[in-house]
């Protein structure tokens, strides 16, 4: 502090907006969403109707949802010159980058979406993202592997729709497996907002300056790709395979995170918010064991992420600090089960968070938020005279 600034690292303690969409209690581990428990929505609802409800303040009717899908699917489609952007991408590529590029990208195709005031203006651009996201997640999944890339089906559920341009082979007709459908909508649903985390406060404050929502929401998947934040999902999964590797010597990973020289740390393990657990970690364990059982999939990883759970859970480190598995925890096990290639999960945690990115953009809109620009305690040299190059 000097006298006026307050300097808040993190924004640890700091809050940014007043907001209707998503309430946290981190002490008792609650999570809901427009008022509804998240362990309600992820047993009864479908992550369509929960979209509806973040973006537009409740569960939608029959009639609603139906128009809000329709509307949706009008513009479930792609300019084929995005084409030409994907194929400018090496095959190595992260798909976050990829993801993120080809989302900004969607201004050059849809420059009305920019300049959106009224609330029917922001429909217009929130229906095109929320029917071309999901081709654009697909497609940087299906270049990846070299696959053809696939288009919508309006005949199918939303989340059905996904799976199939996502996992649809070559000149076969799709089955939609009801298993994989039940547990990624669960999965998209748990993921679907988060109050103001660090993706979420970006698109807020990059929308702020009135830049459209698909650059905002391209920010937004910027910062969700760093591992600290929804890049862990990838990291767990990677951290698992290396203990995997070393025997399932759980012990020397444990250590490693609490070497304060080493700057290794327990991929999904830990929360700004959460001090107790994890509310949506608790649902995803507890489905990955159901969809690996109906799939009839066994992954020893399933075996290590457990045991490296209940090690830590007693370790007085972790539990000193607080630190419990988090929703990035498990659920790379079950997109692995899935067939989901672990360079795509933090993709899929992008997919999830699609419509709380909206909800969040759209709340600061219309609530006419200023620009957001922080302050800072200055510290660098006080005022001095340039000097010529050859006196430096
Ligand atoms: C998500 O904010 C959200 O809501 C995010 C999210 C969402 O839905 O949007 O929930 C999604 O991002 C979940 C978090 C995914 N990230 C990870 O799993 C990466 C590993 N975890 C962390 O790096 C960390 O726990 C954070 C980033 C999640 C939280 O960091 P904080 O709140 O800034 O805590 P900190 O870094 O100040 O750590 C406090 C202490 C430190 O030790 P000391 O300096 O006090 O001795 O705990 C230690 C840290 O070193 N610590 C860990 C650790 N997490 C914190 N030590 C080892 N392993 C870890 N995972």
């Amino acid at each position: 502090t000097n006298g006026l600034i307050t300097i808040d690292p993190g924004y640890k303690n700091t809050g940014s907006c007043e907001s209707a969409i998503t309430f946290l209690d981190g002490e008792k581990g609650v999570l809901r969403y427009r008022g509804y428990p998240i362990e309600q929505l992820a047993e009864k609802a479908d992550f369509l109707e929960v979209a509806y409800a973040l973006i537009f303040g409740d569960l939608p009717t029959k009639q609603q949802l139906d128009k809000f899908h329709a509307d949706i699917k009008s513009k479930a489609i792609l300019d084929d010159d995005v084409k030409k952007i994907l194929d400018a991408f090496p095959k190595s590529a992260h798909p976050m980058g990829v993801l993120s590029s080809l989302t900004s990208a969607l201004t050059a195709f849809n420059p009305s979406s920019v300049n959106v005031d009224s609330e029917e203006e922001m429909y217009n651009a929130i229906v095109k993202i929320m029917g071309k996201f999901p081709i654009i997640v697909a497609w940087t999944m299906r270049k990846k592997q070299g696959l053809p890339l696939t288009y919508s089906t309006n005949s199918l559920g939303y989340v059905e729709n996904i799976m199939k341009m996502m996992f649809q082979s070559p000149n076969e007709d799709y089955v939609v497996n009801p298993i994989i459908r039940d547990a990624l909508d669960k999965l998209l649903i748990l993921h679907a907002d988060h109050e103001q985390n660090c993706s979420t406060s970006t698109v807020r404050i990059v929308g702020s300056s009135h830049a459209g929502l698909f650059a905002s929401l391209s920010a937004g998947i910027s910062a969700l790709w760093g591992p600290l934040h929804g890049g862990a999902n990838q990291a767990v999964l990677e951290m698992l395979e290396a203990i995997k590797q070393d025997g399932g010597d759980t012990k020397k990973y444990m250590a490693k995170a609490k070497d304060k020289n080493d700057p290794f740390r327990l991929m999904g393990f830990g929360h700004r918010v959460y001090k107790n657990f994890d509310p949506r970690a608790k649902i995803i364990k507890k489905a990955a064991d159901e969809v690996l059982n109906d799939l009839g999939v066994n992954d020893p990883i399933l075996d290590i992420a457990r045991s490296l759970e209940a090690e830590a859970l007693k370790d007085p480190y972790f539990v000193d600090r607080k630190l419990y598995p988090n929703v990035d925890f498990y659920s790379g096990i079950i997109y692995r089960a899935m067939g989901i290639p672990v360079e795509m999960f933090t993709v899929m945690f992008a997919m999830g968070r699609l419509p709380g990115w909206i909800a969040q953009w759209k709340e600061m809109r219309l609530n006419k938020e200023p620009i957001g620009r922080p302050r800072q305690i200055y510290t660098g040299e006080n005022e001095r005279n340039f000097k010529t190059i050859d006196n430096r």
